[in-house]
């Protein structure tokens, strides 16, 4: 501060954190509107939770993951009570279901902000977004397959082209305690060579080794042996239901027995979604699995649940400029009229008014500017197209429509011009928003 109470610097906001404006906040209102479309014709509805929860709920997604053990923003209240902003979508979810005892299948999707204390980096955040779902009280595997069909769908509707599934099965609890067993058995011999990270895993989750970062902790479970050898009769035919279910669907994946997750609660399915535009270390754009003990674990009735997380963040990094086409403004009104009298119509402000009503979005400019100075707007804006009127049109009760991308130009009624907009826009390569 100074000496007049100026701070220096003007503020920021926190590390790992991000304004997001527009035109940016454009491209974040087209995935949630696709998204919540898509989800709500496969049955989903929206449930909103509180950003924080009592800390118990938050630790119910995994002691041994990094999420809970490193990364919890906690706190306690005026009250003493321990709390938590929420680090992931899933365990309150399932709280509000344990509280709630709503009907199942309960089919939620849900919204937003998630909290980690990790270390900032390009589309690694400590506020980061999640669009997900939660389906909970069935072990149908076609509900696996309808989830996991859906993520897809969802990538696919709003133009992510490179993105790869990668699915396993993490089996049953009594399939996992036997491959405990035998990673234990396997790891004894190599313990000492393990980092201090891994070494502290082995003890409380063995199966998170497969996630260490550290080359030599890799190299040494290359040998591993992996659950897939482990599945008992239930958890295979649970798994091979699934994958006949995503080919009779078309959805394409490729198994990897190495795939954990990063949080405790899976069991049985388990998958992540990668984009191939993104670095390795970041490109996880979703994942998700099943977790049919974690209602019970958490004073619940013993109803099992699948759902998956999308990073928003992530998956706009991952789709360019992918959206940008169909965020264009439809139409930029310009008036070409050197005198106007703002007392009667048709202006900009009453063609404008009437277009927006017809659906369409409409821009203009305000304070009287110049023709030349509408035009730049306009082209600014990157409309799809122009509408124009100057005293001729006003007279012919027409106005000019042109198209900003091929120079066509065509004369017609007002009311006609919302048809001819869409008719193009239908033209345009780019699919329209979903
Ligand atoms: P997760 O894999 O931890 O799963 O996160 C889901 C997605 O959120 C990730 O694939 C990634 O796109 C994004 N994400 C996670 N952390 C960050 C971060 N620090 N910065 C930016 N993006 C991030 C879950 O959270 C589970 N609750 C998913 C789930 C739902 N499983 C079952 N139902």
């Amino acid at each position: 501060m100074s000496a007049t109470g100026q701070t220096s610097q003007p503020f920021r906001s926190p590390i790992g954190t991000r304004d997001v404006l527009p035109p940016e906040s454009a491209r974040w209102d087209a995935l949630v509107a696709t998204f919540s479309d898509l989800v709500s014709r496969w049955g989903f509805s929206r449930l909103l939770t509180p950003v924080f929860e009592h800390l118990e709920v938050v630790h119910r997604a995994g002691e041994s993951s990094d999420v809970v053990t490193k990364e919890v923003y906690r706190f306690a209240d005026r009250s003493g009570r321990e709390l938590a902003l929420r680090p992931e979508g899933t365990a309150p979810v399932v709280r509000s279901f344990v509280e709630h005892r709503p009907p199942t299948p309960w089919k939620v999707w849900y919204f937003a902000p998630n909290f980690r204390y990790e270390r900032p980096q390009k589309g690694r955040y400590r506020q980061h977004h999640q669009l997900g779902v939660e389906a909970l009280g069935t072990t149908d595997p076609w509900l696996d397959v309808e989830i996991i069909a859906m993520a897809w769908d969802f990538y696919q509707a709003v133009g992510l082209g490179g993105v790869e599934l990668r699915l396993n099965s993490l089996g049953d609890p009594e399939d996992r305690a036997a491959y405990r067993e035998a990673l234990l058995a396997y790891v004894a011999p190599h313990l000492g060579d393990l980092s201090e990270e891994s070494q502290r895993r082995v003890d409380i989750n063995p199966l998170r080794l497969f996630d260490a970062k550290a080359p030599n902790d890799r190299e040494i479970m290359q040998g591993a042996p992996t659950l897939n050898d482990f599945l008992g009769g239930d958890a295979r035919a649970h798994f091979d239901a699934v994958r006949s279910g995503l080919d009779q669907l078309g959805v394409p994946y490729t198994l990897d027995d190495r795939l954990v997750r990063g949080l405790d609660y899976y069991m049985r399915t388990t998958f992540e979604f990668a984009a191939t535009s993104l670095d390795a270390a970041q490109n996880a754009v979703g994942g998700g699995g099943r977790y049919d003990g974690l209602a019970a674990s958490m004073g619940g009735p013993d109803e099992p649940g699948i759902g998956f997380g999308i990073g928003v963040e992530r998956l706009l990094l991952a789709l360019g400029s992918a959206l940008d086409a169909r965020l264009r403004t439809d139409v930029f009104v310009i008036d070409l009229r050197r005198d106007v009298d703002p007392t009667a119509a048709p202006s900009v402000l009453t063609v404008s008014a009437e277009l927006r009503r017809d659906g369409l979005s409409v821009e203009h400019t305000y304070d009287r500017r110049s023709v030349k100075a509408q035009w730049k707007a306009a082209d600014r804006h990157d409309a799809r197209f122009a509408v124009l009127f100057g005293e001729r049109e006003v007279a012919a009760g027409t106005v000019q429509v042109k198209d900003l991308d091929s120079g066509e130009q065509a004369e017609v009624a007002l009311q006609d011009v919302a048809s001819l907009v869409r008719q193009a826009a239908g033209d345009d390569s780019a699919p329209p928003l979903d």
